[in-house]
């Protein structure tokens, strides 16, 4: 990606959003759901919906290769490998920001329930699968479609969509159910921590939801810390419209920071993908820690 691309990346995605709205205030007239259409706050969030059902399916095709990977314990270094580096994803999973189900399939695979992919997980070596999983998704449009692409991937007995935000899955009196601290066996979030609320606090929390030795799997995009000031100083900029075209992402989180010293890792390998480039206004991190 040229250095133009990666400055106009940003614009491009606001742009693409903007062109959703009049769809987003039609779907909203049509479910006659006029509190939402006129509460900012509201219009907001359904207009990132449907916009990431339309830039969701692109996102997941171009990252694909690497999030089995990293799920099959083949990333190292922000590197695939072409062997297991690392442990696979398996027992009790939480998807943090499940969104409508772009990943279903995918995590499907690792419950030793489809054997047509072909791929590691498939191999005698590779873990001993995903038993239970639980689909955390706040927003209300994103929660019903996660419903349904469960349900169309055949995880309806294992995949129990949580309704609520991440800050609420300890609280019965939120949905109906609780998770407990120490419960989970891995984490897995993609793009998601950049939307979350008090993003520090609730990295925390879900830090205690995972069990000692549990693993976290990491796909992320975060702020700019290389490079020149002025990059930097061009992210916070693109921040500004960012966060009303992106729902409730932001761009400029330390991200890997909050991961790093959230608490005690034994192990952490996060890095940014060697596929991408240095100079990016939406760089990422790709990886795992070990509890
Ligand atoms: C960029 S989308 C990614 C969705 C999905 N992971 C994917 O890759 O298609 C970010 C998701 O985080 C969700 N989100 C926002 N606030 C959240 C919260 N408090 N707790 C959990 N998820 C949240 C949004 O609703 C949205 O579905």
């Amino acid at each position: 990606m040229s250095l133009f691309d990666t400055l106009m990346e940003p614009w491009v995605l606001m742009w693409l959003s903007l062109m959703h709205v009049p769809a987003t205030i039609r779907a909203l007239v049509a479910a006659k759901d006029y509190g939402t259409l006129f509460s900012p706050a509201g219009f907001r969030e359904a207009l990132f919906g449907t916009f990431w059902a339309t830039i969701g399916p692109n996102i997941k095709a171009g990252n694909e290769e690497r999030i089995v990977a990293l799920l099959e314990g083949r990333v190292k270094g922000g590197r695939i490998q072409d062997q297991v580096v690392s442990t696979p994803i398996y027992g009790t999973v939480l998807e943090v920001g499940a969104g409508s189900g772009m990943w279903a399939d995918v995590l499907a695979r690792f419950t030793g329930r489809v054997d047509d992919t072909g791929g590691l997980h498939n191999r005698k070596n590779v873990g001993s699968g995903i038993t239970k999983i639980y689909g955390v998704e706040p927003n209300p449009i994103s929660a019903k479609a996660l419903q349904k692409r469960v349900n169309e991937v055949g995880l309806q007995d294992i995949y129990h969509v949580v309704p609520v935000g991440i800050e609420f899955v300890d609280d019965p009196s939120a949905w109906d159910g609780k998770i407990e601290p120490g419960s989970v066996d891995c984490i897995f979030g993609i793009l998601c921590l950049c939307s979350i609320p008090e993003q520090e606090k609730n990295i925390h929390l879900l830090y205690k939801l995972l069990k000692p030795g549990g693993h976290w799997f990491v796909y992320e995009h975060v702020k700019v810390s290389h490079g020149s000031p002025l990059l930097r100083f061009y992210q916070r900029f693109c921040n500004i419209g960012w966060s009303y075209f992106m729902g409730s992402c932001q761009l400029c989180r330390d991200t890997e920071k909050s991961l790093r010293t959230v608490g005690v890792w034994q192990k952490i390998d996060l890095a940014q993908p060697s596929d991408q480039p240095a100079h990016g206004v939406i760089p990422h991190i790709v990886g795992t820690l070990k509890k």
